[in-house]
């Protein structure tokens, strides 16, 4: 259901805009489909419908079940026609020529759809359901996708690497209100409440904005679990809490933040001090982000940061860059340094690496590098985030694979010493600019003092 606000605010020109640049570049005939809600336990109970990243791109509206088709002059926007019982079950539905009016675009029922010529390109929405429509539309299979498929994602990728006006626009909306959540989420924490209340706190901030998610939150005191979606935990005395949420704005552009914090509003000697070691790598990799600057070169920076930091407390031993070259810093930061941010939380990530790493590029096979989602050279309104972390997971420190690779560069003696650290992430989103990099959610505090003046407050 498009609410009758989105449909008054809705900016024609932006997306007329976007799709002639995607014309510009794109001769083909092109279908982007919105997708479909997906069921939640029964069809009449679905999940919030969340449309397609490249169609919401193109036309702005979540429209369930639309097919954008685009050839050359003549673009049309297919939609479900309201049903007769629309209106009893969902409100007010825009007719086709509300729609019409709204977009600037000629818009027909799906029932006329007109068939597409053997070559057409597609943009595949999630979702088996909507895939076989697509797929029957195209009269084709859909996998392996084609070269005009592959023409048409390039192209795609393209304009949405550089982020428009617009779209900085809503990064920004997205940025304040992931922020808002996070002091949100310290402010409620104190000994004793539940991971669940804290997350409440912070998801409730985004929904008083009219905003969601981007992604699933991650609020929990197991913080070195790198994607733990469990709020089941409570904050005891001495915990660090981890917070990786961000804000989904209406026309559905991400931000992505993390902070640590300590529980009782104070951090030990030990989280200080890694603390400060991923704050320092944080800070250091930030201003790296500069136009022409190789994103991996970026991210073995903040690998060599941390490193460094780890020989200074102990816990490593050796020479940086070969703990580095070798990948023992992995042992305690094994994921990437970031990612691009978009409209997905990971931006086009639908499309794999080939969004992700510039032609010629290939994913390192080494654990840590491996996981880098990004290995592209900045250019000016690219966002990315930069999030550095140390972690201790339990079943990395014992693995065999990655004691031979460390040989006796960790010193699991002193490491013993910080066992009140599970898991460290500072995460803010960073939009390269010609000059300096500008740090969207730069409101929300990440110094110890500060943070920890946050926490209950
Ligand atoms: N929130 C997911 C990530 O940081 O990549
Ligand atoms: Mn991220
Ligand atoms: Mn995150």
């Amino acid at each position: 259901m498009i609410d009758a606000d989105a449909l008054r605010a809705h900016d024609a020109s932006l997306f007329a805009a976007r799709r002639a640049r995607l014309l510009a570049t794109f001769a083909g005939e092109a279908l982007i489909p919105a997708g479909v809600p997906f069921p939640k336990n029964y069809p009449a109970n679905p999940f919030p419908f969340r449309a397609s990243s490249h169609f919401l791109y193109l036309v702005g509206l979540p429209l369930p079940g639309a097919q954008l088709v685009l050839r050359g002059d003549d673009t049309t926007l297919y939609v479900e026609a309201p049903a007769a019982d629309d209106e009893l079950w969902h409100g007010p539905t825009p007719s086709l020529d509300d729609l019409a009016r709204v977009t600037g675009l000629r818009v027909a029922p799906l029932d006329a759809f007109a068939p597409l010529s053997p070559d057409a390109a597609v943009l595949l929405p999630q979702g088996e359901r909507a895939r076989v429509t697509a797929a029957g539309l195209l009269r084709r299979e859909i996998t392996p996708p084609t070269d005009e498929d592959l023409a048409l994602q390039d192209a795609m990728i393209a304009l949405r690497l550089v982020h428009d006006a617009g779209a900085i626009a809503e990064l920004r909306r997205a940025a304040e209100a992931t922020v808002a959540a996070h002091r949100a989420g310290m402010a409620a924490t104190r000994v004793g409440v539940t991971e669940f209340a804290i997350a409440a706190a912070m998801e409730g901030e985004l929904m008083r904005r009219g905003m969601s998610t981007s992604y699933g939150s991650i609020v929990s005191v197991r913080g070195e679990i790198l994607h733990n979606h469990s709020h089941a935990g409570t904050a005891k005395e001495g915990d660090l809490l981890l917070a990786d949420v961000g804000a989904e704005t209406g026309l559905g552009f991400a931000g992505d933040v993390t902070r640590t914090w300590p529980v009782s509003g104070r951090f030990d000697g030990p989280q200080r001090a890694l603390y400060e070691v991923v704050l320092a790598a944080q800070k250091d990799t930030i201003a790296r982000c500069t136009a022409g600057t190789r994103y991996r070169d970026v991210h073995l920076a903040a690998c060599r940061a941390i490193a460094e930091g780890l020989v200074g407390l102990g816990i490593l031993r050796g020479d940086v860059d070969e703990l580095v070259a070798d990948g023992v810093h992995a042992t305690f930061f094994p994921h990437g340094i970031g990612h691009l941010l978009g409209l997905d939380v990971h931006d086009m990530e639908d499309l794999g690496d080939r969004a992700g790493y510039a032609a010629g590029r290939e994913r390192s096979t080494q654990f840590g590098l491996g996981y880098l989602r990004l290995d592209r050279d900045l250019q000016p309104g690219m966002a990315v985030t930069i999030e550095p972390g140390f972690y201790a997971v339990p079943a990395i420190l014992r693995d065999p694979e990655r004691r031979r690779v460390a040989k006796d560069r960790i010193d699991f003696a002193t490491l013993e010493a910080f066992a009140s650290v599970r898991g460290i992430r500072i995460e803010d989103d960073v939009l390269v600019t010609d000059g300096a990099p500008e740090v969207l959610t730069a409101a929300l505090p990440k110094d110890a003092a500060a943070i920890e003046a946050c926490v209950g407050a």
